[in-house]
């Protein structure tokens, strides 16, 4: 990634785009690995999921969201939501010519690569990104030996948005959608490493974790592109570090959800409604 782009002087904001307020969590992290910048953040809650929708759909809608961002002014754009990631990424990076456009799957990809011994490595994701096969491309370009075995687990994302992610229903969950990996003679040797390939899946990793068990990785594709997002330039310090909220719907729902994927509170009257 890093060769990618020359190392960039950064002082214009960072952007970061998600369907919703699942992104806060990559938000959080690149926060956490870069306190001197600023961003501006836009969910786009008027149309999400982007999981269920057609890549042509998610294609239009990432376009839309990064031009907003673009007449914000930011510098580099991360594309925190992994189904766009997913599928958008040439389109985006073709739009924007020399703006760095950075997603989610390849850093996921690389530290799933750097991770798993056996190369045997689950991805789970919403269907948009299982169906793209994002991951498994990335996965192999590094490894050709790897063997993925992608499970889209719509429902893990309503139960974050719920806040049931340490519960019975949680627990089900884990069960239907990861304990296949395990149990099923298909998957022999079982994976060694399992991606948490959606911004909203971090919040689920304990319940995963119990399925998994603790011989096996979990790879945070938020925490690792916050990483590689870091690593590409240099930040100069601005003088007030500053997080700017877009939302194109429901800034009072944002706000209230948002708050437990970026850890940390978020008042409705600092969210701007936008629309696109
Ligand atoms: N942000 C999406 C992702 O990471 C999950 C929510 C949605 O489907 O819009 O894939």
């Amino acid at each position: 990634l890093s060769g990618s782009y020359r190392k960039l002087q950064f002082d214009a904001p960072v952007g970061v785009f998600d369907s919703g307020v699942g992104g806060l969590t990559v938000l959080a992290a690149l926060r956490h690995e870069m306190p001197q910048a600023s961003f501006v953040y836009l969910g786009d809650t008027a149309r999400l999921p982007y999981g269920t929708k057609s890549p042509e759909t998610v294609v239009r809608y990432a376009l839309r969201a990064a031009e907003a961002l673009v007449e914000r002014g930011i510098g580099l754009l991360v594309v925190a939501c992994n189904t766009a990631s997913a599928v958008a990424l040439p389109s985006l990076r073709q739009r924007f010519g020399d703006l760095p456009v950075i997603g989610v799957v390849e850093p996921g990809a690389e530290a799933a690569c750097a991770s798993s011994a056996s190369g045997r490595i689950a991805v789970l994701a919403t269907e948009g990104t299982v169906r793209g096969k994002a991951y498994e491309r990335a996965i192999l370009a590094r490894r050709p030996d790897a063997q993925v075995i992608s499970v889209a687990c719509p429902v893990f994302v309503a139960l974050a948005e719920e806040g049931w992610h340490d519960n019975a229903v949680a627990r089900a969950a884990a069960l239907a959608y990861v304990a296949p990996l395990f149990a099923d003679p298909r998957h022999r040797p079982a994976p060694d490493c399992v991606v948490l390939g959606c911004t909203h899946f971090p919040l689920l990793s304990g319940v995963i974790a119990e399925i998994c068990g603790p011989s096996v990785a979990r790879v945070d594709s938020a925490q690792t592109t916050a990483r590689s997002v870091a690593r590409l330039g240099e930040w100069r310090a601005a003088a007030a570090p500053r997080v700017h909220c877009l939302a194109t719907d429901g800034i009072e729902r944002f706000a209230r959800v948002g708050a437990r994927f970026l850890g940390a509170a978020l008042d409705p009257r600092d969210v701007e409604l936008v629309d696109l």
